[in-house]
């Protein structure tokens, strides 16, 4: 039998602190009432502190991935940083990690696909592995909004939250894994959901700083719209691809940036929400992190052979999707 990338392992870190919506209330003219009804979010996690960044948090979730698997970080040959928060401009967040937890052996690099980075980086990462190149490769997904958000912006401020997931990716003969994945994007998207400065187009200036432009800008309903149709999509097609049916799949696993998106997608591909992992509620949309995250908090109610259904869709616009046979039984 040929070669798959089955995910072995995940890990996460969330961070202490929590951002409720009645301290949004304090910040922004917005209401509990309001973000609960609009979007599903109660609360999610900031990363305080002085000096820390993404990797500390992808750091904190390699290492778990790593107990739990019982691995020396000496055998991870890849590791992939999904992020649009990365700590610096270069070098590359993916590097400060692999040099945190150990991971000598390995070279690895950065990938931005916004909210659909994760599901990018697992189509790459299994790639890898199903070639019989590699053995070990660590996908990390992980962000800190809070460092790009707008806390005068109601419109941004209610829905990001911080936090990191990871998962290994190890060859499987016996038909588990990263069975499919489908990916799209349209650049034109790049209008709606973006931050104006701080790139090469528009580097980081006084003028840049005093227009608040280093912060996301978004146009929530032109999202909102393009998102339903693209999860759909990336579901139905990996449903069709494979002769799957809604029955066959007992979890989606879909991007978490809000209720209303999730409903209407796996409403169009006519799975009920008792078999979709959520955990927007306490985290909100922690961006590169919600996929790995959600697969971290239902691991254990996860069995070898169960049919997963990962669908995204993020700023680019990129979105898309992966089918996965999980490997292990979670308890
Ligand atoms: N609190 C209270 N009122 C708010 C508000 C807030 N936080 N944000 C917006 N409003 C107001 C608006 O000003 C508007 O008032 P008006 O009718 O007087 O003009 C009204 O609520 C409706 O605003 P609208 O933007 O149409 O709300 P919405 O239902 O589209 O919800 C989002 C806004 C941002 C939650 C929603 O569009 C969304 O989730 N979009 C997708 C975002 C996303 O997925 N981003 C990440 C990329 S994956």
């Amino acid at each position: 039998m040929s070669i798959t990338a089955s995910i072995t392992a995940v890990g996460g870190y969330l961070p202490d602190y929590v951002l409720t919506n009645q301290e949004l209330e304090t910040l922004v003219d917005t209401s509990n009432e309001w973000i609960l009804e609009r979007t599903g979010i109660k609360e999610r996690r900031i990363l305080k502190g002085e000096g820390l960044g993404s990797s500390y948090m992808g750091v904190r979730a390699v290492r778990e991935l790593l107990q739990k698997r019982n691995l020396d970080p000496m055998e991870i040959d890849l590791l992939i940083c999904c992020t649009v928060t990365k700590d610096m401009v270069f070098p590359a967040t993916a590097n400060i990690i692999t040099d945190e937890v150990g991971a000598k052996n390995a070279w690895g690099f950065d990938l931005e696909a916004a909210c659909s980075g994760f599901l990018y980086g697992l189509s790459v990462g299994s790639q890898f592995i199903q070639t019989g190149r590699y053995q070990k490769v660590v996908v990390v997904g992980v962000d800190k909004m809070s460092s790009i958000i707008d806390y005068q912006d109601r419109n941004t401020c209610i829905i990001f939250g911080d936090g990191a997931g990871a998962v290994l990716l190890e060859p499987d003969t016996t038909g588990h894994g990263v069975l499919d994945f489908v990916n799209f994007a349209d650049g034109d998207g790049a209008k709606h959901l973006h931050m104006k400065a701080g790139g090469s187009r528009k580097p980081a200036s006084v003028e840049s700083v005093l227009a608040r432009e280093h912060f996301v800008y978004q146009e929530g309903k032109a999202v909102f719209k393009r998102a339903i149709p693209g999860m759909t999509q990336a579901g139905q097609e990996l449903l069709r691809r494979n002769d799957l049916t809604a029955d066959d799949i007992a979890w989606v696993v879909p991007h978490q940036a809000n209720v209303r998106i999730i409903e209407g997608a796996v409403q169009n591909l006519g799975i009920p929400m008792e078999r979709v992992m959520m955990n927007i509620q306490r985290y909100g949309n922690t961006t590169d992190g919600t996929l790995p995250l959600c697969l971290r908090d239902y691991e254990k109610q996860l069995k070898r052979g169960d049919k997963l259904l990962l669908v995204s869709f993020g700023g680019g616009f990129t979105w898309g999707g992966a089918y996965i046979k999980w490997a292990y039984n979670g308890a």
